[in-house]
């Protein structure tokens, strides 16, 4: 890639898992992250500390295992992720299926500490582990004429007990722009916090885009197709005038029921003061060129 992320976040006062993982390069997005630490360096500040280990893995959505934000962590030991693959297909030279230990092998994995917005207006700080999805899709070979990536989750009834209610139209599906795809802040997460991603948070592999809500960074993926139509998606099949294709972070796009422009931080305890919401969650420097001239309320 023609540029990375790189920078001397301070993780001293963070968890173990954390601190850990200062001690070695720690790769984050610059902007609402990493500016101010970059003109200091080595100096954390609070909004950077990341989440703690027990938070990240014990608040989930993952509706497959359940609607509640512990059914996550509570059933979905159940998926087997072992042996794990991915099948490539659609607009690419080399369409297969690929397995998930072979891929590792042929990626740059990196750690990466992101900002990270659900929708439903709360938030985390979560130190990533992963590579690329850019590194991926070079792999395949992306066609000339392919415009977008669509995504699909694992559909395994007798392992997901979630899935035996129709919250959405299982497979949960997802897509991106293919130049969304390609941005270097899109990563293929394999990890959090340096060790293998625990099964609710999306093992052994999900995709990751920081500047968009939550609800984008699909979980478990076992298909990846390369198309010239904009993919059908879960949460816009299931309600499209509250859930957009592009679902950009936005402060100034209110969800038809719910205010967007500030969130709680989880971890913050209950009377924690909600924070103000960031354009494109904090990463506009380097996304916003990729929205110029869309009107950002239509396309939301
Ligand atoms: N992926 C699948 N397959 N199923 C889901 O229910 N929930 C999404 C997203 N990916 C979801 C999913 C939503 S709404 C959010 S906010 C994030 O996962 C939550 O990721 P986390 O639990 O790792 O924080």
């Amino acid at each position: 890639m023609a540029y990375r992320w790189k920078n001397d976040l301070t993780l001293a006062d963070a968890t173990p898992e954390a601190a850990f993982l200062n001690r070695r390069q720690i790769m984050a997005g610059m902007a609402g992250l990493g500016l101010a630490s970059m003109a200091s360096p080595g100096v954390a500040s609070t909004e950077l500390e990341p989440n703690t280990w027990d938070e990240v893995t014990n608040y989930c959505n993952f509706y497959e295992f359940g609607t509640g934000k512990g059914d996550p962590a509570a059933n979905a030991h159940l998926m087997t992720t072992e042996p794990w693959s991915v099948t490539i297909d659609g607009m690419v030279d080399k369409p297969g299926e690929y397995d998930f230990q072979q891929i590792l092998s042929n990626m740059t994995l990196e750690e990466r500490i992101y900002r990270f917005r659900c929708v439903e207006a709360w938030s985390m700080v979560i130190p990533w582990n992963g590579f690329e999805l850019a590194d991926l899709l070079n792999m395949a070979g992306v066609q000339e004429g392919a415009k977008y990536v669509a995504f699909e989750t694992l559909l395994r009834p007798s392992e997901m007990p979630g899935t035996a209610y129709r919250v959405i139209d299982w497979p949960y599906r997802e897509g991106l722009r293919l130049d969304e795809a390609m941005h270097p802040l899109t990563i293929m997460a394999t990890g959090i916090f340096g060790k293998p991603m625990p099964n609710q948070n999306g093992a052994p592999l999900r995709l990751v885009v920081p500047w968009k809500y939550g609800f984008k960074s699909i979980k478990s993926i076992v298909r990846i197709t390369l198309t010239d139509q904009e993919p059908p998606t879960s949460w816009n099949m299931a309600n499209a005038r509250e859930y957009g294709f592009y679902s950009n972070v936005n402060p100034n796009v209110d969800h038809p029921r719910w205010s967007q422009a500030s969130e709680r931080r989880i971890g913050g305890g209950l009377f924690a003061s909600r924070e103000p919401t960031l354009m494109f969650n904090g990463y506009e420097a380097e996304v916003a060129s990729l929205y110029e001239g869309m009107d950002l309320a239509k396309f939301f």
